[in-house]
């Protein structure tokens, strides 16, 4: 029977032999003068067919529980902030290292991503796309991978991420059992771009954007949403 960091790096190996979309981005740039445009006026972009589909499906099922053993759940309480306003609130639950700061957790928790391949599979997957991503938003450099996990009712409501500065998060959300996704601000409306695995969601730091509520389409089975994320910073 094969262990855990087996099945992923077989997994892992597969998706990074990437679709032949991709390859063909890659290797001529200039296909994608159109989306460098629509990511200058939205702040958003969605590269459609990066990673092969079933691959990554397979992957995140085989991911999910693993990484919510390791997770920390994020509760984020609205608060009435004045008479017409309700600050920023959030459930779900997060793998990311970097975002913890007792030294014991955080170290433990890069381990198990180390021991498991998923540092390894950011980083190679990240220096892959690296010249997509340059092209799309300019001189950007890869710094770490996470992992945002939701559950049945999780959601982040409209913020943007201006005070992380001009940070920017590539990432491959998929969604199980539910049709979920994240909304956008563009052209006046928060505008729903549905997961579709092996697609790849480019968030610049300062576009409006949500994750609506995960809902559960059939009574017997629980939806789940995982998305992966390469966060780049400007050179
Ligand atoms: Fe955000």
């Amino acid at each position: 029977m094969r262990t855990d960091r087996e099945t992923i790096q077989a997994l892992s190996g597969r998706l990074l032999e990437l679709t032949p979309r991709a390859m063909q981005l890659l290797e001529d740039l200039t296909l994608t003068e159109s989306e460098a445009s629509e990511f200058r006026s939205t702040g958003f972009l969605t590269v459609p067919d990066v990673l092969p589909a079933t691959v990554w499906v397979r992957l995140a099922e085989h991911l999910l529980p693993l990484l919510c053993s390791i997770s920390i759940r994020v509760g984020l309480e609205h608060r009435e902030t004045s008479a017409t306003t309700l600050s920023v609130g959030a459930t779900f639950r997060r793998v990311d290292p970097h975002r913890i700061h007792e030294p014991d957790v955080r170290a433990k928790m890069a381990f198990v991503l180390d021991e498991l391949g998923l540092t390894e599979l950011g980083s190679s997957l990240a220096d892959l796309l690296t010249p997509l991503i340059r092209r799309i938003v300019g001189p950007l450099s890869f710094r770490h991978c996470y992992f945002y996990i939701y559950e049945e009712g999780d959601y982040v409501s409209i913020h943007n991420d201006h005070q992380v500065g001009d940070r920017v998060d590539v990432q491959f959300p998929v969604s199980l059992n539910t049709a979920g996704g994240i909304r956008v601000l563009s052209r006046g409306y928060m505008q729903m771009r549905y997961d579709v695995a092996g697609s790849m969601n480019v968030l610049g730091s300062r576009v409006w954007h949500e994750v609506p509520p995960l809902l559960r389409n059939d009574a017997n089975t629980a939806p789940r949403r995982l998305n992966m994320g390469l966060r780049f910073t400007p050179d």
